[in-house]
């Protein structure tokens, strides 16, 4: 069967550095509870004016496709996740094919939240195992610092985001036993409120009728309102105990799974790159699968959770200080909102 590589690897994060202590100047919240329950340090945030998802994800694209060797004439299809979009619609994809100047592609973008780099990475995989492209570019790129909210109500949530993005170009594999050696996807809408912006949105307001700036009109309005808006109805929610508890069980199960699914145990990854979402979730997982501290990466010290483009930053961080060579298996794994989680194991 035709496997897919990861033939080039970039990532871009922001210039601008934001500590805890420079958070702490908007918000009550401190250095100490945060490093204490997450682990972060710093992280990025854009450009308020020149820096969009779509430009962080093509400075990370020209990085993947200069080490991958090929020009925007020969990527054949863009697959681009985010939560964070430009425009609610149309997709960053697009604009990534416009801005590169690229062919009449395809461009899908793929909404997924903390997981969608590795859905994106599957969905790209599966189109190059059955030949319909030879060269993929896979990005994922949040510009979160945009849509939060900095004041003390929003705390848990926006201390944790960060801004960057990190991309790759998937090829088919030349030698044998290289590649992806298979992706597994899951999700479980049942609590997909507990970590959900709920505006703008189309939903059916079951969830949010009683809840302040529903709106009492007829018709329309119903998208987003000046109520909501003013009322934080458009901010991200997040109920993180139970996010976290989730998290700490799904992440070793689709580890576990995507082993299994090879024949492989825990003690032959030589590098999981989980998804960044808090030290402390690495950790828990780390500990459950039996994991040595050289086999697992994590920068969420410096960047704090950039969502989609946490995966690909991380695991081309991981990639350029040389912790990745070649025949190296590697697994990729992630957890977030839907709930929504993956993993993905790599022959390097
Ligand atoms: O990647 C997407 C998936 N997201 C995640 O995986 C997130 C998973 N969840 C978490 O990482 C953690 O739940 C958080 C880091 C978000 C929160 O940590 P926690 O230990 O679960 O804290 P908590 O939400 O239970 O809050 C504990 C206390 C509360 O105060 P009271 O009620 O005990 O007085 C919060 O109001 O900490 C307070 N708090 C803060 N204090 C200072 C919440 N955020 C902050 C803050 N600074 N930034």
């Amino acid at each position: 069967m035709q496997r897919s590589r990861i033939a080039g690897i970039g990532y871009y994060v922001p210039e601008n550095i934001y500590t805890n202590s420079d958070l702490a100047r908007f918000m009550e919240t401190s250095d100490e509870w945060i490093q204490e329950r997450t682990g972060i340090r710093e992280r990025r945030f854009a450009d308020r004016l020149e820096e969009t998802t779509t430009t962080m994800g093509i400075a990370a694209a020209k990085v993947a496709m200069e080490r991958a060797e090929t020009t925007p004439e020969e990527i054949d299809f863009i697959v681009f996740a985010t939560l964070s979009p430009d425009y609610y619609f149309p997709g960053c994809g697009v604009l990534v094919q416009r801005e590169m100047k690229m062919k009449e592609i395809g461009a899908l973008d793929i909404r997924n939240q903390c997981s969608g780099f590795v859905y994106a990475l599957s969905v790209a995989d599966q189109f190059i195992k059955t030949g319909m492209y030879k060269n993929i570019l896979v990005v994922g790129s949040e510009k979160h610092s945009f849509a939060m909210d900095f004041n003390t109500r929003s705390r848990n949530v926006s201390v944790i985001f960060g801004d960057g993005a990190g991309a790759v170009v998937l090829q088919p594999a030349q030698e044998e036993g290289q590649g992806i050696l298979s992706t597994h996807l899951h999700s479980d809408g049942a609590e997909a409120e507990l970590l959900a912006m709920y505006y703008p949105g189309a939903h059916a307001n079951k969830w949010l009728k009683d809840k302040p700036g529903y709106p009492e009109q007829e018709l329309g309005g119903l998208f987003l309102t000046a109520e909501q808006l003013s009322g934080g109805a458009a901010l991200p929610f997040m109920d993180g105990p139970a996010v976290f508890k989730k998290a700490v069980v799904k992440f070793p199960e689709v580890i576990r799974e995507a082993l299994e699914a090879n024949g492989l145990s825990a003690g032959d990854i030589d590098l999981l790159v989980p998804h960044q979402a808090n030290l402390r979730i690495s950790q828990y997982v780390q500990q459950t699968l039996g994991l040595e501290d050289r086999q697992v990466f994590n920068n969420i010290q410096r960047y704090g959770n950039t969502t989609a483009a946490s995966v690909p930053i991380a695991l081309c961080e991981a990639w350029e200080a040389g912790r990745i060579k070649p025949g190296d298996l590697v697994c990729l794994a992630a957890f977030g909102s839907g709930f929504a989680w993956g993993s993905a194991l790599i022959r390097w």
